[in-house]
């Protein structure tokens, strides 16, 4: 087992990648903190890990709103005495083009992707430099790494996660705390249905597109959070990671 006994957080944990994330990390010894905004989804995800012999908690949290978050890793810490990862992963997006797009929209789309992210790292790194260890993975978007036509606000959001990640990762380097980033490509997820559901051509020109020919399935992503969660990844910092078959290779 790469993470056993390690008590990690994931963010919007209830569905989709972030469903996939706290599985896999429960699979390999990890006590999962699985949070999201939809608390009924949330507790599906920790029974599922808890019926797999696994551990794991369901807290609801939304991650635009600090006292949310402070409280959800209050209660983590009081429950588990340490957090060794944090993934953040709550995300949302709607496709249309920037000028169609209101300030509402906007401000929906930073409030999660972006702001979200600086939650609960304000959160939880006070508590990893006073245990001198932690590792941060932020799940990005390679929207955010090459543009992409209809996610113009998703994209600066997620080109905002990749900086500040790389900040973070300098500033914590000297508490032995990790800060790396996922990109995913597209992938096969409830988010990604609603997103296409009305023009169903989008999924199939993605899969010419991508050299491997398909979609990612969630575990991909999960898979590649886990590498970043273990011991494996400990001289690794500042890092972003495209997993896209290939879409891109910025
Ligand atoms: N699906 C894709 O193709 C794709 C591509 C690139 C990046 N991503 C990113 O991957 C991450 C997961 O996406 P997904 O496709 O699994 O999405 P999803 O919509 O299937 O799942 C997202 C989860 O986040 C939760 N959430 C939404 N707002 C929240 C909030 N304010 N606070 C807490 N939880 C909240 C939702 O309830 C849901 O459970 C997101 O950051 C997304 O931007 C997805």
């Amino acid at each position: 087992m790469r993470i056993k006994d390690k008590v990690v957080i994931v963010t919007g944990g209830g569905r989709g990648i972030g469903e996939a994330i706290c599985t896999k990390l429960a699979s390999e010894g990890a006590k999962v903190v699985v949070t999201d905004i939809s608390l009924e989804t949330a507790k599906v995800t920790a029974e599922k890990i808890i019926s797999s012999g696994g551990e794991a908690i369901a807290i609801k949290t939304d991650v635009t709103q600090l006292s949310d978050v402070t409280s959800m890793v209050k209660q983590a810490k009081e429950k588990y005495e340490k957090i060794d990862v944090l993934v953040n992963n709550a995300g949302w997006d709607k496709i249309e083009p920037f000028l169609q797009n209101g300030e509402e929209t906007w401000d929906k789309v930073i409030a999660i992707n972006l702001r979200g992210v600086f939650n609960t790292c304000y959160s939880v790194l006070p508590i990893m430099i006073e245990q001198g260890f932690g590792k941060v993975i932020n799940i990005g978007s390679d929207a955010g790494r090459v543009g992409s036509t209809g996610e113009a606000v998703y994209s600066a959001a997620k080109g905002g996660v990749i900086a500040f990640s790389k900040t973070i990762a300098r500033e914590m380097a000297r508490h032995k705390i990790n800060v790396n980033v996922v990109c995913p490509g597209p992938v096969n997820t409830p988010l990604f249905q609603e997103i296409v559901k009305d023009n169903p051509k989008i999924s199939t020109a993605l899969e010419k597109a991508i050299p491997f020919r398909r979609l990612a399935e969630p575990e991909d992503i999960a898979n590649a959070v886990c590498y970043f969660s273990s011991d494996e990844a400990s001289f690794v910092t500042g890092q972003t990671l495209s997993v896209s078959g290939g879409l891109t290779m910025a």
